[in-house]
């Protein structure tokens, strides 16, 4: 039996419409807070659109607090940066590459007509949320955080020292290394610390393991989770549950993202007890994301038990289904 101080979910993807009313109890079941993505469709790219997005997933869970993050576009302005400054709810800006990802269009496609956008928010002290893969063709898909690395970050962070930065999703031993050695923190999903890419083609292609940053190899695995399970403060919980329609997933281009809310903590569990270190998992779920975004730690606990349960075949997606990560499979861990 763990006992814990209730944990925070900083990535996450809720969608909008009937199929965020759908999905997002399995998260406030678990979490007090988490960090919602701004990419649905038409993205959320203003204070003003965050909140009433807010509200209408307060509408549906009120026991729950969604913390609003802004598309960083082309067309952010700094009176933009001044209201997420000044707002409560919405906390930081999302930064996708165009095109790295699910509904990422309206991503930067120079980082030069963002850079003073860049200077605001490290004047204001705002965080900056960073997808981190470059999008070029030519660079192979197990390559692209890396490049991101070496041709992105590296130079944002060498120009915006005091700039706070989270490296979302991170999947690779050169992240790793790099969150290590330089002010920047950085979250780790679930499913990265359980699956290396072999999992992407077990008994054939399997499409509910695809996901951005795609799966690496295994050393990479491991090095993310000495990471996660290390007690640095820098390395924090962001599952990037990102549940689609099973129909858009099982298609002849199927889209990423992995749905890991239902089981999300108990996964959790089962990475850190594969090290032995579930005395690790309590700062790494609960405190160190907060203590980044400067919010008060929770203060409510909760149980999760050794006991195994099955995941579902399939949850309630809008008017479609969604597949869960582990659909049918036992899951170790249970939340009480
Ligand atoms: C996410 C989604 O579906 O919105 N997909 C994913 O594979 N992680 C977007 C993202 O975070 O890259
Ligand atoms: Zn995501």
């Amino acid at each position: 039996m763990l006992k814990l101080i209730q944990p925070d979910d900083w990535h996450l993807h809720l969608r909008d419409g009937a199929n965020m009313t759908s999905i997002v109890s399995a998260t406030a079941r678990c979490f007090a807070r988490a960090i919602i993505m701004p990419n649905v469709k038409p993205p959320i790219t203003t204070v003003a659109q965050a909140l009433a997005y807010r509200q209408k997933i307060c509408a549906v869970e009120s026991r729950f607090n969604p913390l609003m993050t802004l598309y960083l576009t082309q067309d952010t302005s700094i009176s933009d940066i001044i209201q997420v400054k000044n707002s409560e709810h919405v906390i930081a800006l999302k930064y996708y590459p165009a095109g790295a990802t699910t509904n990422s269009e309206l991503g930067v496609k120079n980082l030069q007509q963002v850079w003073g956008i860049f200077e605001a928010m490290q004047q204001h002290d705002v965080p900056l949320l960073i997808h981190g893969e470059v999008t070029t063709a030519h660079i192979d898909i197990f390559d692209r955080e890396k490049v991101f690395i070496h041709e992105i970050l590296d130079p944002i962070l060498t120009h915006f020292p005091k700039l706070r930065v989270v490296l979302e999703h991170i999947t690779t031993q050169e992240a790793v290394d790099y969150v290590l050695h330089h002010n920047i923190s950085a979250t780790i999903t679930a499913h990265h610390l359980l699956m290396n890419r072999n999992a992407l083609f077990e008994g054939g292609l399997s499409p509910h393991h695809y996901c951005l940053p795609v799966l690496k190899r295994e050393h990479h695995r491991q090095a993310l989770l000495e990471a996660a399970t290390s007690g640095n403060p820098k390395f924090f919980l962001g599952t990037d549950s990102a549940p689609h329609a099973q129909s858009d997933k099982e298609s002849k281009c199927g889209c990423a993202g992995i749905y890991t809310a239902p089981a999300a903590l108990a996964l959790y569990a089962e990475a850190f007890e594969q090290v032995n270190a579930l005395d690790k998992l309590e700062g790494f779920a609960s405190f160190y994301g907060a203590d980044f975004y400067q919010l008060p730690r929770n203060t409510q606990k909760i149980t999760l038990e050794k006991s195994t349960w099955k995941m579902p075949l399939n949850f309630k997606f809008g008017h479609q289904k969604v597949i869960p990560f582990r659909a049918g499979t036992d899951i170790y861990w249970k939340q009480n």
